[in-house]
């Protein structure tokens, strides 16, 4: 079909215009989303010249930054690090490790879930000194549940409470369709590098990535065979469908919240918690390999020595 010289003329007269105005609409959006985060870092810094005047406790401050990054980081999904402690004396060093990780992750909030009757002034104390955005639990285990001295370390889950009240919290609190978030099971006495948080906030269903030092190996992994993942390297059973470590994989918050019945439980098969759980939301197949196609450690399950203490300093918080 050929154009007569004025269908040309009109043509270009259309695009012309058409093309203007998109420029138009590009511009006027852009500066619509710069004045948005302006306005939010104006009013953050306003709430924080005057905490005193309007009463908001550090923790509040903690969270409206939070929400400020999480604005200006546009689409960073906030990853729900959940993690069991327990008093022994070396829980406030590995709490202080995991914290000043955590603080170096813009998009973190970590709950985190004491296995003891009440809350603890330690670790209030501890998170109240973090610069992280948290929620601060407690679930104590059951006596009948928990590791006796005498006892193998492998007879007895851990964690199990402590996860399930994590993850109820998430259920109670957020919304299916209106959060956005990735779930991550972050134990007290691990060793995380900050890389490992850009893997996980990639993560769009179920990722998994290796684990340094675990199931006497240097680190058990995923085998993964044209970006799939099809088996595992382990010292023990890899022919669990999803032989990984707690620290060897996080969740799409949408799955926590779709299955409400996942979670832990004291009848799974011991050393079976981490494969069971995964079973609730996935196949082998639909994992994602993080961490340059699982070839990269950024996770260590590192444990620390129990110190002899023969004696205490009582106004020491140790
Ligand atoms: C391994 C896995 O890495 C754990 O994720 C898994 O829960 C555990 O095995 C298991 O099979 O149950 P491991 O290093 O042996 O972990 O366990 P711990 O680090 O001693 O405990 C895991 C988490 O539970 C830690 O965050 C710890 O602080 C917490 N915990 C442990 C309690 O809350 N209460 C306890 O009595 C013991
Ligand atoms: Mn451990």
């Amino acid at each position: 079909m050929e154009f007569s010289g004025i269908d040309n003329m009109r043509l270009r007269t259309f695009l012309f215009w058409f093309l203007g105005f998109s420029v138009f609409i590009i511009i006027y959006k852009l500066n619509a989303i710069e004045s948005d985060v302006e306005k939010l870092r104006f009013l953050k810094e306003t709430l924080s010249l005057n905490k005193q005047q309007l009463q908001l406790t550090e923790h509040q401050l903690q969270l409206i930054e939070h929400l400020y990054q999480n604005k200006v980081g546009q689409g960073l999904p906030i990853i729900y690090a959940i993690t069991p402690t327990y008093w022994r004396h070396v829980q406030k060093a590995e709490l202080t490790r995991v914290s000043q990780t955590l603080a170096l992750v813009p998009n973190i909030h970590w709950i985190v879930i004491e296995d003891s009757e009440e809350r603890t002034e330690l670790v209030t104390n501890l998170l109240n000194d973090s610069k992280v955005v948290y929620t601060h639990l407690n679930a104590k285990t059951p006596p009948f549940e928990k590791l006796q001295k005498k006892e193998e370390r492998w007879t007895k889950h851990r964690g199990i409470e402590q996860r399930n009240a994590g993850l109820q919290w998430l259920r109670d609190n957020l919304e299916l369709g209106r959060d956005k978030g990735i779930v991550y099971f972050m134990d007290d006495d691990n060793t995380y590098s900050v890389k490992l948080f850009h893997e996980i906030s990639k993560v769009k269903r179920v990722g998994v990535w290796p684990v340094g030092l675990v199931g006497g190996l240097n680190a058990e992994a995923p085998i993964v065979s044209g970006g799939v993942v099809t088996g595992w390297k382990t010292g023990w059973r890899s022919n669990r469908e999803f032989a990984t470590d707690m620290a060897g994989f996080a969740i799409n918050l949408n799955l926590i919240l779709e299955k409400t019945n996942a979670g832990f439980s004291y009848k799974m098969e011991h050393g079976l918690l981490e494969s069971e759980f995964l079973s609730y939301f996935t196949t082998k197949a639909e994992l994602e390999a993080l961490a340059d196609g699982c070839t990269k450690v950024y996770v260590w399950h590192t444990r620390t020595e129990t110190p002899t203490v023969k004696g205490t300093i009582p106004y020491l918080e140790v």
